[in-house]
């Protein structure tokens, strides 16, 4: 079968920013799957349909017309229906519609097959909650990578500073919380390591150090 290398963890863990570094260095395909989330959001409030009417939402998903345009070099744009939302769904509030969808089991299933038809040759990388334990259970690798509230808050925030957002620390720990219990307390796919996946905490490691224990693990 065709490696994946699954990468999980809570919000502002940095799991994307790992996961291109990593697909850069194996020359592999990334997949996304909380824009798929995010993407999900943001179609249903232009459509006007609620977060939790889960119906809705399913035929929503398996009818999503998105378009990831250019990949594998963590440019990529991000089109919805012919649009670059590219910025739109990184916003705290898209954050928050897609772990509001993603916690509905119709929606889950309904994007499985589409996170599925990522994997490609050489290889996918594929960064998310659910990676290892749902989606790719028969990954090559399987990374979760957490760090402390705080440190990831701290992430986020100068992550939206440097996008030209506005943004508020103590918002963001509030934020990241009130996700994380969201994510790991949910029925469906709740965020936990899988039994075979290694546990990395980046609150004192540096980007390349992660790299780095990944690389070493992927050759081991
Ligand atoms: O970057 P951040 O972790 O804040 O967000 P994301 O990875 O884009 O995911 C946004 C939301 O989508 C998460 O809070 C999860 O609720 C949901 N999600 C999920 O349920 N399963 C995934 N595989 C990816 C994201």
């Amino acid at each position: 079968p065709v490696p994946v290398i699954a990468i999980d963890g809570p919000s502002g863990s940095g799991k994307g920013t790992i996961a291109h570094r990593i697909a850069a260095r194996f020359g592999f395909h990334v997949l996304d799957s909380g824009a798929l989330y995010r993407l999900l959001g943001a179609a249903a409030q232009r459509h006007a349909v609620a977060f939790d009417n889960e119906a809705a939402l399913e035929v929503l998903a398996a009818h999503l017309d998105v378009q990831f345009i250019g990949d594998d070099d963590g440019e990529a744009r991000i089109l919805l229906e012919g649009e670059d939302v590219t910025n739109a769904i990184r916003t705290e509030e898209a954050g928050r519609a897609a772990s509001q969808v993603a916690a509905l089991p119709r929606v889950r299933n309904a994007l499985l097959a589409r996170q599925q038809a990522f994997r490609d040759t050489p290889g996918l990388v594929a960064d998310g909650r659910d990676m290892g334990t749902v989606v790719f259970p028969d990954a090559e690798l399987k990374i979760f990578l957490t760090a402390s509230a705080q440190a990831r808050a701290e992430r986020r925030y100068r992550q939206l500073l440097e996008k030209g957002f506005d943004a508020s620390l103590a918002a963001l720990v509030e934020d990241i919380q009130a996700r994380d219990a969201r994510d790991t307390q949910r029925s469906v796919a709740p965020l936990k390591p899988a039994d075979d996946a290694l546990v990395l905490d980046s609150t004192d490691l540096g980007i390349e150090a992660v790299v780095q224990r990944v690389i070493d693990a992927a050759r081991s």
